[in-house]
């Protein structure tokens, strides 16, 4: 069983604001966060579980360096939870690990991220929220980024994948991403560009079932993006199983 410290919110189901487990953020972490200098984008980060996940696995493996060697992104729509996840982080916070917070929308402040730098690492799990649901300004300004990268979304698309797609295109050459998705990445049609994207810009595709918490409801993918880009270019997509 996964020791969590949320409680649920009442708006919880509006923002789609259901918590990833410290441990599993950790393992996910723990594969994503390599040695060296590094900047990691968390898209929608809740009160910060990826983000002390990261913190602490950089600092496990980085104990007596001088240069600053993680520089965290983290995105949050709700002020408060990110007021939460401040707090959280204090202690693991200095001149080496830094954290930014952007109170905002993830979907809106694409372009602005993307102007300031693509990231070596981006982990999460987004919010599943229908686009049905979104008000139609913040559902366009997200359809004209997906836009941009060529992708075709409709209403009857979920933000989830939206993040996925936008997150790949925040992404450097080499980069690893690793999130939180819906086992339904493997059917639905809405998720057919996004399942052709990842496995024409990526390498390895590692998708882990998590049991028994997450049983059937959620699948992992923690994929390493290649500066080749050609179709069905993964030499490798594996699947797993495990259990805490
Ligand atoms: C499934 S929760 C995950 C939170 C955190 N990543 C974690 O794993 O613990 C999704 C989060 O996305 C936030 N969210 C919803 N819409 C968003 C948006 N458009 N931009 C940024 N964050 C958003 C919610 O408030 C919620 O905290």
């Amino acid at each position: 069983m996964f020791d969590t410290n949320k409680k649920p919110a009442g708006d919880q189901k509006r923002r789609g604001g259901y918590y990833t487990p410290l441990k599993l953020a950790s393992f996910l972490a723990k594969w994503a966060v390599r040695g060296g200098k590094q900047r990691i984008l968390e898209p929608s980060s809740g009160d910060g579980n990826f983000v002390v996940a990261c913190l602490e696995q950089s600092q496990n493996s980085h104990k007596n360096l001088l240069e600053p060697k993680i520089e965290i992104v983290a995105v949050e729509i709700e002020k408060e939870e990110i007021q939460k996840g401040k707090a959280r982080v204090q202690a693991l916070v200095n001149g080496h690990f830094r954290v930014e917070w952007l109170a905002g929308d993830f979907l809106s402040l694409f372009e602005a991220l993307k102007k300031a730098g693509l990231f070596d690492a981006v982990l999460g799990n987004p919010p599943f929220i229908r686009f049905q649901y979104f008000d139609d300004k913040s559902r366009e300004v997200a359809f004209t980024h997906l836009r941009s990268a060529d992708y075709h979304p409709t209403k009857l698309a979920n933000a989830w994948a939206a993040f996925v797609e936008l997150s790949i295109e925040l992404l450097a050459d080499g980069g690893r991403l690793a999130m939180v998705v819906p086992a339904e990445l493997l059917q639905v049609k809405y998720a057919a560009e996004l399942r052709s994207r990842l496995s024409k810009h990526f390498e390895h595709i590692v998708l882990i079932g998590f049991r028994p918490k997450f049983r059937a409801k959620f699948a992992v993918s923690t994929v390493e993006k290649s500066g080749v880009h050609r179709p069905n270019f993964a030499r490798r997509i594996g699947h797993a199983h495990l259990r805490f």
